[in-house]
Parts: structure tokens; sequence; C-alpha cells
């Protein structure tokens, strides 16, 4: 992947067509990066198979270049092969013009912190969906002894000249993001750390399991503990990702929404029962087979849902913007409660823009408990279908906000014009391709 032309990051999009057809979902987007960041941790050569050519993968690697490690990116393949036997401190100019696309360099911290005894990490980028602040990530750090200097003009530098000490940590709420940073900053420390109030997305677990295949004692409990036992050392390891369930819960969506039918080969059920209860609800029909999902819509009318997203196992809030574009032919009205991050829903204007009905509070329209009640976000949304879709003019605004658009256009009747399409690159792997394989009239 290249440099973007602003004239070529335009797709033209003529709906109206189902969807119909096979396409191939590779390893998790929200994982791989993450794995690549622990091959940090040890001297030696890692294997990630099942790697996805998209642009967080470039940007991780990237990365990685600037602080010494060699990487070998196989895309056909999906093979990525890090050594990290040499590292070194990067320039803190060189890491500053990676930093505005992803959120990335943060988990950067723990790995750099054992290998350098210091971290310098700039101003983070990723999705515009909320506030997305890194005061637990940071409060962690401190807890395991990292001294944490914010006055620095490019960003934040962290030092640990006494090295890091293993402690008992609480996240006030289950960030995915704060948990994989103790883990890859604890791995290493000196003593047991005891994360409670963690994250255990199937991400995440299968973080762990490649920081034990490297040689790390970590136990994880029914009630959100993560234990964890510092090693004096690690080793390379050899992994293949698990599936990336938020790009397989998008194609069935777009599935649903486009009336289609696609056959998701990758996608796992186990990491995917909560959308597939939605799926099913809302009126569509899937079949698990040994290497996929296929997804359908099998005629007549979608039924109105009301979900709440939440942290695993609930409903991730990735999952909800391509399935509100199906919810917009449902008929009824559907709720989505919004309850992990605050600013989720900008990306409804456009679908009102295109004909549907949403109307967005910032009262909690659910019962789960929410961190924004009484809070001035409008993060709940009540969705009225059917109602047709007519093509228009969009902006891409984040990944799952853009996916979404795509997908209302090529629900639509006439044509759209996409702009700023290659911000769906960032975690859709050859997505103008696979359209193209699905029957998509697009250009
Ligand atoms: C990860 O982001 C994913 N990104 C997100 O995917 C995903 O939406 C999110 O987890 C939730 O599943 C990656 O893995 C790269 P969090 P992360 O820390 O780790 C608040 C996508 O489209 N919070 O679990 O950044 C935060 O503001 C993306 O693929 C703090 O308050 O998410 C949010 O409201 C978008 N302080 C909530 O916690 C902190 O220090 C959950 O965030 C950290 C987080």
């Amino acid at each position: 992947m290249t440099a973007v032309n602003p004239k070529a990051d335009v797709l033209h999009v003529v709906g109206g067509k189902p969807l119909t057809g096979s396409i191939h979902v590779r390893g998790a987007k929200n994982f791989v990066s993450k794995a690549m960041v622990a091959a940090l941790l040890a001297p030696g050569v890692s294997i990630l198979k099942n790697v996805p050519e998209i642009r967080d993968v470039q940007v991780v690697s990237d990365l990685l270049r600037l602080h010494g490690v060699s990487v070998d990116v196989e895309p056909e393949e999906g093979v990525v092969t890090i050594d990290a036997t040499h590292v070194e401190l990067a320039d803190v100019a060189d890491v500053d013009t990676l930093s505005g696309s992803s959120r990335i360099p943060i988990l950067f911290s723990g790995p750099l912190l054992h290998r350098l005894g210091e971290a310098f990490i700039p101003a983070l980028g990723g999705c515009k969906i909320g506030s997305r602040p890194i005061d637990f990530h940071l409060e962690t750090l401190r807890k395991l002894g990292a001294k944490v200097d914010k006055e620095h003009e490019a960003g934040i530098h962290i030092t640990a000249p006494d090295g890091l000490h293993g402690a008992k940590i609480h996240l006030p709420y289950p960030s995915v993001g704060a948990t994989e940073q103790t883990l890859l900053a604890a791995v290493l420390a000196e003593g047991k750390t005891e994360l409670s109030g963690a994250a255990t997305e199937p991400e995440i677990m299968d973080l762990v399991a490649v920081l034990q295949k490297m040689g790390a004692q970590i136990s994880v409990d029914v009630d959100r503990t993560i234990r964890i036992e510092g090693v004096k050392s690690l080793q390379g390891y050899r992994h293949t990702s698990l599936p990336d369930r938020i790009e397989a819960a998008s194609w069935a969506s777009a599935a649903l929404a486009t009336h289609g039918d696609i056959f998701v080969r990758g996608a796992h059920q186990p990491d995917m029962m909560t959308y597939l209860n939605v799926f099913r609800k809302i009126g569509g029909e899937f079949d698990v087979r040994d290497d996929g999902i296929r997804f359908w819509h099998p005629g007549g009318d979608l039924k109105p849902v009301a979900i709440e997203t939440d942290v695993h196992p609930g409903f991730m809030t990735d999952w909800q913007q391509p399935l509100v574009v199906a919810m917009t032919q449902a008929k009824g009205l559907s709720i989505v409660h919004e309850t992990v991050y605050e600013n989720r829903f900008g990306f409804t204007k456009p679908l009102v823009q295109m004909g549907a009905t949403i109307q967005l509070y910032r009262e909690c329209l659910g019962s789960l408990p929410c961190r924004f009640q009484q809070r001035n976000f409008e993060h709940s949304a009540v969705i009225f279908g059917p109602t047709p879709l007519t093509g228009q003019d969009i902006d891409v605004p984040d990944l799952r906000g853009g996916f979404s658009h795509l997908i209302a256009a090529l629900a639509a009747s006439g044509p759209s014009e996409v702009h700023g399409i290659s911000l769906i690159d960032r975690g859709y792997e050859d997505f103008r391709d696979k359209l193209v394989a699905l029957g998509a009239d697009i250009d």
C-alpha cells in the first residue's frame, strides 16, 4: 500500500444490487497489531501467520523498524517475521510521523522499558469516536514503577530507572488497550501483578496465548482478574492469528442490508455468538460450516431489534455501525444503546441524508450500567424502518462508520460517491476486490 492519491480516494457506487458470493476474512486487526508489539519483548525471531494486508499492519511494521527491529512482511502468504534481537530508541520526529494514524504506539511502552529503560510515546491517532483518553494506560505504567513525564512538547517520555515491578492494579472500566498494556508491561516485571477489572475479549486471550508461548506466566480468573507472574526473559513465538470477527460481522450486515447472500470464509462462530443471536433476531439466516459462515437475507421484512453495546461477551461496539444500516430496513423501531464510546453515532447523519429515520438521545435507552448516564452525550439511537435509501456523496468519518456508509451506498438506489475511502484500508483487507467479487457496481 502506498501514499494516497486524493483523486483515487473516491469510490463511485451504484447501489441496489444484492451482494452475493464468497469472500475470505483473515486475521484480526485488533490482535495482529498487538502480537507484533509483543515480539519486541524477546530478542530473537517471532513468526505471525494469517496476517491481513491492512494499513494498521504497515504502521506497526514501520514503528518496529524505526526501533531497529527487522520486519519482513509477506502479504500474499499473510506471514510476518519479526527479529527483535536488536532494539534501539527511535528518532522522536520519525515516530511522530506515524503516530497520527494509530493508537498502537502507547503499547510500545512496556516492551521498550524492558528492553531499553525508556520509551517515547507521541500524540496518538486512531478513529475519532470519543475522547479516547490514555489515563488507565499511564496509571498502570506508574503502578508498575514507571516515571511518566508529560511535559515533553512532542509527546510523553516514560522511564523506568529501577525496572518495572509487579503491582496490584484495578481498571475502573474493562479497557481493551489498558489490559493489553498491563500484560505487555507486567510479563517481564519483577514479581507478581494482579489486574482486576480486566477486559477479556478473544483478541486479548489470543495475546495471552502468544505471551504464554513466549514463556510468560499468566492466568485468567472468571471474575475479570488476570494474574501475571513476572519472568526473567522471553523468547520469540510462532502463532496463527484468530480471524477478524469485526470484519466478518461487517460483511454479514452487508448481506442483510443489500438483501444478499455472502459466505464469509474464515468467520469463526465461537467469537461471534452474541452477534449471531442478534443477526437471527433481526431476521437474517446463517449456516455455520467448517471453514466459515454463510449469511443471507431470506426475503420478507426484517424485524426490529434492541441492542446495547458492551465489553466481551456483550455486543461489540464495532459491530454496531454496519448493523444500523440493516436496521434502517427492518419494519418498526430498533434501538441501539452505545455504552463503550460516548460519541459513536456521528456516522448516522449521512444515513439520514440518504433517507434513514434515526433519532439520537442523550438518555440511556437500555438497562446496562452506563458511564454516560446523566452526561451530555448522544449515545442512544432509535432507528425507524423500513426507509428506502438513495445514493449521496459521503465523506468517510472513521473506519467502522465508513464501512457502514459503503454498505448504505450499496443498499441505496442510484449512484453515490464515497470520499476518503482509503481510511477503510486501515481495517478491511482488499475491500474493493471483495466488493467486486460480490457483484457490487463500484468504480
Ligand atoms: C480497542 O480500542 C479497539 N482498537 C477498538 O477498535 C475497539 O472499539 C475497542 O478496543 C473496544 O472493543 C484496537 O484494538 C486498536 P478501550 P481501545 O481502551 O483499546 C475508555 C476499531 O474500529 N478509556 O477498550 O482504545 C475509552 O475512552 C477500533 O477497530 C479510558 O477512559 O479501547 C472508551 O470509552 C475502534 N481511559 C473505553 O474506555 C483509558 O486510558 C473503551 O476503550 C483507556 C480507555
